[in-house]
């Protein structure tokens, strides 16, 4: 062999293998985005599983309370009229003033149980979730608390954003449970709570002027961090808790534009 022909046959073998090396690489890096892909998709599928999970379970969360509130209001609530009907009539008829007095306590009692009785069955059947938006409902949690005496509610619920009824439901539990633990373990005299849309998207900042606690180092037995926590993850929306002990508790979320009407 002369040597021009080794120089061509050493740059045909240095092609040849160049070429082999490249395909190699080409095949991994596919590989590897495929892999990628899959794992994406996977995500994704687990992540919408998790999601109709939720949604399945909160629907039926609603029909069982809906179901209930009826029952209050269509068996009980007619037993205790009754009752109270028979009582006032014995209290007219009785004679006797010491007995007379112990009836109209009875009654009084019937009484306010049906009246709360009632409430509760309104609360429970109440459809107007559907139809209110966030900030409506948000506002009329908050009255409720400020009502009740447990706390001062600074309110500022401006967003009118369209959104799907799933989006809709988890800000507001979530706002309730921060609610419910600032009255719980806080001891806080005032909780403030906004709404405010951006172009990006709905935000909401919530806190106490409680005590606070450490978040990492916090030991409980209790769910509702996790489930606000998830929730938020779940429809793709940004989650940040604060607190520590002496500086109040307070919580930010964000949801973009595009997780709003997810369903
Ligand atoms: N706003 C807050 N102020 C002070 N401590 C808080 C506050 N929120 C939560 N914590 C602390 O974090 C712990 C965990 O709260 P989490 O809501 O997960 O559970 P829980 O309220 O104890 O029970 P559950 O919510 O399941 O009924 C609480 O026990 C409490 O010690
Ligand atoms: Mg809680």
């Amino acid at each position: 062999m002369g040597k021009t022909e080794i120089s061509i046959f050493i740059l045909l073998v240095s092609i040849i293998l160049l070429l082999f090396i490249s395909g190699f690489i080409i095949f991994i890096f596919q590989y590897r985005k495929r892999k990628i892909i899959h794992e994406k998709e996977k995500q994704d599928i687990e992540k919408q599983h998790k999601l109709d999970l939720l949604h399945t379970q909160l629907a039926s969360q609603q029909q069982t309370m809906q179901f209930i509130g009826s029952e209050i209001h269509d068996s009980v609530t007619q037993k205790l009229t009754l009752a109270s009907i028979y009582s006032q009539k014995m209290e007219f008829e009785n004679i006797d003033p010491a007995i007379t007095g112990r009836l109209g306590k009875i009654s009084a009692i019937i009484n306010d149980s049906l009246a709360e009785l009632r409430d509760l069955s309104r609360t429970l059947t109440d459809t107007r979730f559907q139809d209110m938006d966030l900030a409506a409902l948000v506002k009329a949690e908050c009255s409720r608390v400020q009502e009740s005496g447990a706390c001062r509610m600074v309110v500022q619920a401006d967003s009118h954003r369209e959104m799907s009824v799933t989006v809709k439901s988890f800000v507001l539990r979530v706002i309730q449970e921060f609610i419910q633990n600032s009255l719980k373990h806080a001891a806080a005299s005032q909780l403030s709570v906004s709404l405010g849309d951006t172009d990006e998207g709905l935000s909401v900042a919530i806190s106490d002027n409680g005590k606070g606690f450490s978040v990492q180092e916090s030991v409980s037995t209790g769910i509702g961090l996790q489930n606000m926590k998830r929730r938020i993850q779940l429809i793709g929306g940004a989650y940040d808790l604060q607190s520590a002990p002496g500086t109040g508790t307070s919580l930010r979320i964000f949801i973009g534009n595009q997780h709003l009407l997810s369903e």
